[in-house]
């Protein structure tokens, strides 16, 4: 299959191009870069020994779309360009809508014109809002509470809208739970721009030196041990349910799946794994709750495993091994930015 990849120099985007092209599709990736990396892609290409394709371009220019559609001619794509900042969303919302939704807009218009039909996009558990049962299913009541999630849901829409257009259109929709880890070769991996605001960077910051303490927010949440839980997933194990979603054939015109471990795990044990496979002791200190910050959700993710022939393997040991290897071997990520 040839397969455009927007977004494909960013994390997530890096990871799946290496498991796409270990698939042997061909792989087109379009990104401007505001978040990712040209050495991300130059990785990839080590890792695999394979090309890939690459214009430095926003997905809102549909110039630059409409010629990759009919050079490249994609069967699919897998949609991950965007913006991605909770609290950035909140202080810039119309910077959200106009990328996020406005992005996938311009994407959606160049494959009806070229007439590709089949897109897989990233979405985020975040478009349930808080729990009303848990573990979520794809059937839980959405009502995402920051323009970031908002952004999730409207795409999320318009992919259903565009699919009843035409009976050849597939839109999947990926619901993350929370991607964390490397790729074992410890050569491509997150790199979160200034301080991180997700717990697995920043763990991985300290233990590398170059943060003093983890900030754990909150410590009397109803958990096992009051700190926060979440459902961990392992990015290679997420970028192999895209080649899933790819290759499906049981899924439906327009679906949704959630994609998770299916497992909380708290913010000290995680700590406690890291510094166990490390072998660095993690200084933290509590601090009040995060405001908007759930106690604890995970994935009920069978309606993924029933529909393509995915499961996660990894478990919080290897993510903990592969975030390690990335942050020792790039103590400065890729060192551009
Ligand atoms: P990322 O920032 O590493 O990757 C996104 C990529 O998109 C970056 O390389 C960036 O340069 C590119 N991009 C942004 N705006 C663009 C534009 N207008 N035109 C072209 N390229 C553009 O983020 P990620 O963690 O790899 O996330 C990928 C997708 O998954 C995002 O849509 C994100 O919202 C979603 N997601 C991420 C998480 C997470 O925790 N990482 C969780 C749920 C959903
Ligand atoms: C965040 C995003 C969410 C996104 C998800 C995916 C926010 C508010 N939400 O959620 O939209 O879909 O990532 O990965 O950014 N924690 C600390 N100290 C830290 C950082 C985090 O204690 O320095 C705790 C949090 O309180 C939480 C847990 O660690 O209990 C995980 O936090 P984080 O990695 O930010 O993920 P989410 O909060 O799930």
């Amino acid at each position: 299959m040839r397969v455009l990849v927007t977004g494909g120099a960013g994390y997530i985007g890096s990871h799946t191009c290496v498991e796409l092209l270990k698939a042997g599709h061909e792989v087109f990736v379009i990104d401007n870069l505001s978040n990712g990396h040209e050495t991300s892609l130059e990785r990839v290409r080590l890792i695999t020994n394979c090309e890939l394709q690459f214009t430095n371009a926003d997905i809102r220019d549909a110039n630059a779309l409409d010629k990759i559609f009919n050079t490249f001619k994609p069967d699919s794509v897998i949609h991950f360009a965007g913006l991605k900042a909770v609290g950035e969303s909140v202080a810039n919302p119309l910077m959200y809508y106009d990328v996020n939704v406005g992005g996938s807009v311009s994407l959606l218009t160049a494959m009806s014109k070229a007439g590709c039909n089949k897109i897989v996009f990233s979405s985020s558990a975040t478009v349930y809002g808080k729990p009303q049962y848990l573990p979520y299913d794809e059937e839980h009541p959405t009502n995402p509470v920051n323009p970031y999630g908002r952004t999730k849901l409207i795409i999320e829409n318009i992919i259903n809208d565009w699919t009843e257009v035409d009976t050849n259109r597939k839109g999947v929709i990926l619901r993350y739970f929370n991607p964390v880890g490397a790729h074992e070769s410890g050569q491509i991996g997150e790199e979160p721009i200034g301080i991180p605001n997700n717990l697995m960077p920043y763990i991985a910051q300290v233990a590398g030196g170059r943060r003093e303490h983890l900030n754990i927010f909150g410590n009397e949440y109803d958990t096992s041990d009051g700190t926060g839980a979440r459902d961990y997933i392992h990015v290679v194990d997420l970028a192999l349910a895209h080649i899933g979603a790819l290759n499906q054939n049981k899924l439906d015109m327009f679906d949704v799946l959630n994609i998770g471990a299916g497992k909380s795990t708290t913010v000290l044990e995680l700590v406690s794994n890291f510094e166990e496979i490390s072998g660095v002791p993690i200084k933290f200190k509590y601090l009040p709750r995060r405001e908007g910050d759930l106690a604890a959700f995970w994935a009920d993710s069978s309606k993924a495993f029933e529909k393509t022939s995915w499961k996660p393997e990894r478990n919080i040991n290897n993510i903990c091994e592969d975030t390690w290897r990335w942050q020792k071997l790039n103590p400065n990520g890729y060192g551009i930015k």
